[in-house]
């Protein structure tokens, strides 16, 4: 297996978040090692999805070699298509896909995501560029994340903190 991409003050923060937490999401689950720490830390159902068919392989691989793969539910495909058909909801969502649709996924995310469980958003400071200034060719990217910010900041529903972990990651609390 290689490396978590998932660095290590995330992930801490995530399986101090997950601690009771039955039913977890994860959107853009890459090679499943952060589903997988999740699970084993919490004995938590696990539900992830995944777009790239090698990465979503390499999961079910790893799922196998912890023999887990009966705890978690691998959704291979375009999180865009297969949040909208996800039933149920969730005490923590980790929203760890393509930055750019963030603002596109927060309304089933919100909708998934039970009254007082977690939402948690990482890269949400990209190397610093969401607060500062961008290189041009970013600033399409930075400006969604801005708007994605503006929107989990802003939502009477949620109460959100950013932590300046990795590239930032936002915890918003559902009241
Ligand atoms: C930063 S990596 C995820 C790392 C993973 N969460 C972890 O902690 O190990 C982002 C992942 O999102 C996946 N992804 C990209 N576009 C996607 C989409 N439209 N739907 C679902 N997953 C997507 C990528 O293939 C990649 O594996």
């Amino acid at each position: 297996m290689r490396d978590p991409t998932c660095c290590d003050e995330v992930l801490a923060l995530l399986l101090k978040i997950a601690r009771k937490s039955t039913h977890i999401l994860e959107i853009g689950a890459a090679e499943g090692l952060t589903s997988i720490a999740m699970h084993l830390a919490t004995g938590a159902r696990i539900t992830a999805i995944e777009a790239d068919g090698a990465r979503a392989e390499c999961m079910r691989r790893n799922l196998k070699e912890f023999g887990i793969e009966g705890a978690v539910c691998l959704h291979e495909g375009d999180a865009g298509e297969i949040l909208p058909m996800l039933e149920g909801v969730f005490d923590l969502i980790f929203l760890d896909g393509p930055k750019a649709q963030y603002k596109r996924y927060f309304p089933e995310c919100k909708r998934l995501l039970k009254r007082g469980g977690y939402l948690v958003s990482d890269d949400i400071l990209l190397y610093g560029w969401v607060r500062g200034e961008p290189p041009k060719k970013r600033r399409m990217l930075v400006e969604h994340i801005r708007e994605y910010l503006t929107m989990i900041e802003s939502d009477p529903d949620l109460e959100t903190q950013i932590y300046e972990y990795g590239e930032g990651v936002a915890v918003s609390h559902r009241k």
